[in-house]
């Protein structure tokens, strides 16, 4: 792995003395699912591309099949991001969904994976980004796309790291399945097991983390994803504003090596003529956790910056981050190396 060593002096003023803090940090980026902003997320495509562009880790959100095969793929259901409507019209739930946990692997290996729509428009969410109905992509399975990330790594003499994440561990179970149990089978079977394993394993949900590390037994390094209550099903029943709290980090270092904030929980925004910063990074420091958040986009910038770059200086080296998220993971790459 290319090394981003940074060095950052901080300048800490108190009533009656001046410290200089020095330390050395590594920052990473971490490609957000693939070289997405480029090419359909979550194709082995944008894997590639993100490697070749020098991303340190490459995410990868999983979902399982009805033959419980874990699939690379953001959403528990397939019509946003493939052709699932036009291929098994009738197979859509009550709710007008269909869900990966209803098809087998060798249907889903039927479908073509498209930049993410919207549901019931159809229109392209990022609409500069790869064009609808061109070329032709598939679905991996995890297994699958560790042999790229790990014949790249020996082709190229690199040594990338992978960034799992377990969606929905409730809602799997409700549906008679341990996705956790089966994709922490598969990460072992290539080598990812301990602390020093170049992997994180991240989840949204604390009690499911807890369980990894402490039922389950898992030495891997594992990411509390923070998000807000207000988002939905997953999110609605987990405390995320008790987990954003000095008490709630020191819980989660317990378990956990590091936490995945949404951007919005670091920087809330901008006044008349500062930023308005929460504690999070300091508080997660302190209690040993790095930090992670995500997602940087080129296409969809908070409104207190006009650049990527300039999103990236304020979360790296004024805030501290350890690593982002992104979508352009040239653009960060490229962004640090000109620091160094
Ligand atoms: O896992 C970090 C980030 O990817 C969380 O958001 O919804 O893109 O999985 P999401
Ligand atoms: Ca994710």
């Amino acid at each position: 792995m290319k090394t981003r060593i940074v060095i950052v002096a901080g300048l800490i003023l108190t009533n009656f003395f001046v410290n200089f803090a020095v330390a050395t940090q590594e920052k990473l980026v971490i490609a957000h699912r693939g070289a997405s902003g480029y090419l359909p997320e979550h194709t082995l495509e944008a894997k590639a591309l993100a490697y070749g562009m020098g991303a340190d880790y490459i995410e990868q959100d999983l979902v399982l099949t009805k033959d419980d095969v874990p699939i690379v793929i953001h959403d528990i259901h397939l019509e946003t991001t493939t052709d699932v409507v036009e291929k098994f019209p009738g197979r859509a739930r009550e709710d007008g969904k269909f869900y990966a946990i209803d098809f087998s692997l060798a249907e889903i290996k039927r479908l073509r994976v498209n930049e993410r729509i919207r549901s019931g428009s159809g229109k392209a969410v990022f609409p500069e980004r790869f064009p609808l109905g061109l070329s032709s992509f598939r679905v991996p399975t995890l297994a699958e796309e560790i042999e790229l990330i790990q014949g790249l790594n020996r082709s190229s003499g690199k040594n990338i790291g992978i960034y799992p994440e377990i969606k929905s561990p409730g809602w799997h179970r409700s549906q008679g399945k341990d996705i956790s149990k089966i994709v922490l089978k598969i990460l072992k079977k290539y080598g990812y097991a301990d602390q020093s394993s170049l992997a994180y394993l991240q989840c949204f949900d604390p009690d499911e983390l807890k369980r990894i590390r402490y039922e389950l037994n898992s030495q891997l390094k594992l990411v509390q994803l923070l998000g807000e209550n207000r988002w939905g099903q997953d999110y609605a029943n987990i405390n995320y504003a008790h987990l954003q709290t000095k008490e709630g980090l020191a819980e989660i270092a317990q378990y956990a090596n590091g936490v995945g904030p949404w951007m919005q929980q670091v920087l809330k925004g901008k006044g008349e003529d500062q930023f308005k910063i929460s504690s999070l990074v300091k508080e997660a420091h302190a209690a040993g956790l790095v930090v992670h958040p995500y997602t940087f986009r080129a296409d969809a910038l908070p409104k207190y910056v006009t650049s990527l770059e300039q999103l990236l200086k304020i979360f790296y080296f004024d805030l501290g981050v350890d690593g982002v998220f992104t979508d352009f993971p040239d653009r960060a790459v490229k962004y640090l190396d000109q620091k160094n």
